[in-house]
């Protein structure tokens, strides 16, 4: 079954040909990076806007990256939740005019749930059950994902999400946008133990995350070599404050899945693609016998593959929708299956 799929809930036009959930045949990404770049963060209208003139390009780009025409294609899948609400409407309306026109099925998406079926293209075998970190611009989950289409949230983030704060921390050090690749690069020529920054572990036995008192920390800090007028290391900082971030979203993993009986850790989302990230939590896993796995970084960030992965289960579990569906920006994981 080969299923067009569209993402464009946030900042990245893309769409995509996926096969039976797992085999990809083609995977456009349009960022708009470059265009949002100025303003230090994605402006939601200038999205959608973009989202609106790009949209059929993609759409033609990846019917021809795949080799496919329209008529080879089974179902449409989009993302119609969470996400900015704008952004999302562009690719649900368009998703839904294909569908009308092709006379196909139309299958929403969540974006979460999608970012966790990356992990079903990059390893075709996996399966669940198995934890996932899922940690983006606007999320940091533990999930445990039971079965394609039985998500339980066992931990969130209280405020700021990871991805959040490296982009804020990238934006005070001038380090740009997005903030997360600005700072693991900067992080490698520094030294993750200049500064003790507080590692936030909240209540024992939580799995919650708390990513605001950091970030608190680290512009007190810089504020504080400012009234003194000392120069400050931004590498130093960088890395200090990586190191501050991952520390905890390794622990936190790690102890979910291990008291929780999970012999699979799976990460996802555009943080997933952290460099640090991987190679602590993949020491860590190896020490405690769990098989982790995580995407190659480009579909670990924003693409429509992971949404076309999703959209196939959603497609065998029944989870049709029809011409009335709509954006939903702060849809609930597993709200959209039958259960
Ligand atoms: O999943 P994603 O593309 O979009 C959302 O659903 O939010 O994630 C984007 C986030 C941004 O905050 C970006 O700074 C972060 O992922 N990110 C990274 C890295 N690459 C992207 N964070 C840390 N290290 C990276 N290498
Ligand atoms: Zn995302």
């Amino acid at each position: 079954m080969k299923i067009l799929s569209v993402e464009t809930s946030c900042d990245e036009t893309s769409v995509a040909i996926v096969e039976d959930g797992r085999k990809v045949l083609s995977n456009r990404i349009y960022s708009q990076i470059d265009i949002h770049k100025k303003y230090g963060g994605v402006v939601p209208e200038i999205a959608s806007r973009n989202h609106v003139v790009k949209l059929p390009y993609i759409v033609e780009e990846a019917l021809s990256e795949s080799g496919l025409g329209f008529s080879d294609i089974d179902a449409i899948g989009v993302t119609n939740g969470p996400g900015l609400v704008g952004a999302l409407l562009v690719g649900v309306s368009g998703a839904k005019a294909l569908a009308y026109s092709l006379g196909l099925p139309i299958i929403g998406v969540h974006h979460i749930e999608g970012h966790i079926a990356a992990n079903f293209l990059q390893y075709p075998e996996l399966e669940p059950p198995f934890l996932a970190l899922v940690v983006s611009g606007g999320h940091s989950h533990l999930v445990m994902v039971k079965d394609y289409h039985t998500f339980e949230i066992l931990g969130r983030t209280r405020d700021d999400a990871a991805g959040e704060a490296y982009d804020k921390i990238s934006r005070v050090l001038g380090l740009g946008y997005p903030g997360g690749p600005a700072i693991d690069k900067a992080a490698k020529a520094g030294d993750p133990h200049a500064i003790e920054f507080p590692r936030v572990f909240l209540e024992k036995d939580s799995y919650d995350f708390s990513f605001s008192g950091l970030k608190s920390a680290v512009l007190n800090y810089l504020n504080s070599m400012k009234m003194k007028g000392q120069p400050v290391a931004t590498a130093d900082v960088a890395a200090s404050f990586q190191l501050a971030v991952v520390e905890v979203l390794v622990e936190k993993t790690i102890h979910c899945a291990v008291e929780n009986k999970m012999d699979k850790i799976c990460m996802a989302g555009g943080v997933s693609a952290n460099s640090l990230l991987r190679s602590m939590m993949q020491a860590r896993a190896d020490a405690a016998g769990i098989a982790l796995y995580y995407p190659d970084p480009i579909l670990c960030t924003d693409n429509a593959a992971m949404i076309g992965s999703m959209a196939y289960y959603n497609y065998l579990n029944g989870d049709l929708s029809n011409l009335y569906l709509n954006a939903v920006p702060s849809m609930k994981i597993g709200s959209q299956h039958k259960k």
